[in-house]
């Protein structure tokens, strides 16, 4: 696809950025974005909580700040009545509000499978933008929420395991990455993504194309949710996350070390992830402190270096 050229088109469709940014006025710009999807989670208001947080998630990822949304919804109304529809856009609502977040509207199409998902409009100082070039040798990286639930989210569908099981992962795909956001922008981030549907491996692999740097991950020091190992051992994983990891390996070698779980996981699906931070090393203990402080996960998990690509340590 071509796009005609626009000199206020500050972040495109080049970099696989998280949402696009558009100039306004020098000091101005406004951060356009739009997710929805599937049930992940049985539960409805759960449901709506994860798919907004999700939709927010890309605006600060880019460093952006969120302020209105329009909810975006499919759904079997003959089916499933009213009371189950309007669970979801319940817990859309409570976090837009969480967020400061206005909704305007939206739009609702019959659909035989239930989606919901927000278009959400922020904004940012063009000079502070948050993309996924600026990654430089050097920095570290950070990663804010554990992963795994795309493995859970398949496990639940198959009945393998009910929704208690999961609360911890529900709990963190329902969080915003608000408070994350801030504490990368404080401490001067380089480059920042969320970890959504192409997986940690994914993302990174934007990141190192967009930045033109190497990222050199490690294993071990990679939050997983240990249910998800649980399920791979039982041969649960969903099939996009097994097409992901095929098209990760044309971009990442792995030391022998890192077993076949590993890699997977690495490019298990994620809803709602955390945000991938490249962060120098002068403002490396500023973002820790803050992450720990806002209670997210402050996961050192690798760094930069020049090159292409990505490599996985054992
Ligand atoms: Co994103
Ligand atoms: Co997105």
């Amino acid at each position: 696809m071509t796009v005609p050229f626009d000199p206020n088109v500050l972040i495109g469709f080049a970099t696989s950025d998280d949402a696009g940014v558009y100039k306004l006025r020098d000091d101005l710009a406004l951060v356009q974005t739009v997710d929805f999807f599937t049930p992940v989670v049985d539960d409805p208001f759960d449901f709506g909580r994860i798919a907004a947080a999700n939709a927010l998630s890309d605006v600060y990822a880019m460093g952006g700040t969120p302020l209105t949304a329009l909810n975006v919804a499919a759904y079997p109304m003959e089916k499933l009545g009213p009371d189950v529809l309007g669970r979801i856009l319940a817990g859309g609502a409570a976090t837009a509000a969480e967020a400061g977040v206005a909704i305007l509207g939206g739009h609702t199409v019959e659909d035989d499978e239930p989606k919901y998902g927000m278009a959400v409009t922020g904004t940012v100082h063009p000079d502070r933008i948050v993309s996924n070039a600026g990654a430089r040798p050097g920095d570290a990286l950070v990663l804010t929420k554990p992963i795994g639930t795309g493995i859970l989210a398949s496990a639940l569908k198959k009945g393998a395991i009910d929704e208690a099981q999961i609360a911890e992962a529900v709990r963190w795909m329902a969080r915003l990455n608000a408070a994350a956001s801030a504490a990368m922008l404080a401490a001067g981030a380089h480059a920042a993504t969320d970890v959504t549907g192409f997986g940690l491996l994914g993302h990174a692999g934007e990141i190192a194309r967009a930045s033109d740097v190497r990222l050199r991950l490690s294993a071990k020091l990679v939050p997983v949710y240990e249910l998800a190992r649980e399920m791979l051992t039982r041969g649960i994983a969903p099939g996009g996350s097994r097409a992901n990891a095929a098209e990760h390996a044309t971009f990442t070698e792995f030391a022998s070390g890192v077993s076949d779980a590993d890699r997977l996981i690495f490019s298990d699906a994620q809803t709602s992830g955390g945000l991938l931070i490249a962060v120098p090393p002068d403002g490396l203990p500023r973002l820790l402190e803050a992450l720990r402080a806002s209670g997210d996960l402050d996961a050192v998990i690798g760094g930069v270096e020049p090159g292409t690509g990505i490599v996985v340590e054992a």
